[in-house]
């Protein structure tokens, strides 16, 4: 039986660097992305289902699962990856900006999650990698990027040992820089500085390695040049136990 896979933001960067590798392995896949043109395109090369979505939006999300499922009967791997840098600051703050970066960073994930649970359930299980940023984890001048990582990984974490009785994975991908788009604006000052930047493939291997692994509420670093490394976590004992 083939796997099937559902990968947000498969039109572009990391989650379409995915989609390539998944369907070399010979995986069925439906890719998510409000881009249309990018999308549809990187699922004629695949042989993919496109469905056009805000990740958004919880209705999006729930049609986005009812398509794979309808088209492949079942859902083994979802890739959580639609993801914007932040479009403001705090000395730029506005109300709009910040939430336009929460909507696709936090709930398009936490929505994602949701609608995709269900039929994990059904299933008894399957693997959820979400796609959140070294920024999550080290804090970054585009702060409100970090703030939306940062919950990623919380959510990770808190969500695992939750869906473990469910037979559901979950695990965080933070990748350092990669080499798509969303880092197009910068990335000659970012090589000045003599900062490497991974080839998407990269991220792709490390969801592989993901993937394999057995281990549940993992957060993941992948750098250029580096194999995918579990963060240890951090011991805080609980005061009082
Ligand atoms: N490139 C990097 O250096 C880097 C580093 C760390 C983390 N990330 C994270 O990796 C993920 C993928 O980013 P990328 O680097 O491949 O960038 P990208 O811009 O190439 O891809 C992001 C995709 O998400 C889609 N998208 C954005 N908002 C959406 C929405 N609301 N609904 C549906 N689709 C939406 C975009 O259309 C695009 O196709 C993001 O979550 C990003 O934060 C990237």
């Amino acid at each position: 039986m083939k796997r099937v896979a559902l990968i947000t933001g498969g039109g572009s960067g990391i989650g379409a660097a995915a989609a390539r590798r998944f369907a070399a392995r010979g995986m069925r896949l439906v890719l998510v992305d409000r881009d249309e043109e990018r999308g549809t395109a990187v699922a004629d090369e695949l042989g993919s289902r496109f469905v056009a979505a805000d990740v958004g939006s919880l209705a999006d999300n729930e049609r986005a699962v009812r398509v794979a499922v309808a088209e492949f009967g079942r859902l083994d791997v979802v890739l959580l990856n639609a993801g914007v840098p932040g479009r403001c600051g705090l000395a730029d703050f506005t109300e709009l900006s910040y939430r336009d970066t929460m909507r696709t960073n936090v709930d398009g994930v936490v929505y994602g999650l949701c609608a995709c649970l269900p039929q994990l359930r059904r299933q008894g299980g399957g693997s959820v990698v979400v796609t959140a940023s070294l920024a999550g984890i080290t804090g970054s001048p585009d702060l409100f990027y970090a703030t939306s990582k940062h919950a990623l990984i919380g959510l990770v974490r808190s969500a695992a040992p939750q869906l473990a009785a469910d037979g559901v994975r979950i695990n965080a991908l933070c990748p350092g820089l990669v080499d798509t788009p969303i880092i197009a604006g910068y990335r000659s000052s970012l090589e000045k500085a003599g900062l490497r930047i991974a080839d998407p493939a990269e991220a792709a291997t490390a969801v592989e390695t993901i993937l394999a692994d057995g281990v549940s509420g993992g957060v993941w670093v992948v750098q250029a040049g580096r194999p995918a490394s579990l963060l240890p976590v951090p011991e805080v004992v609980p005061a009082g136990w």
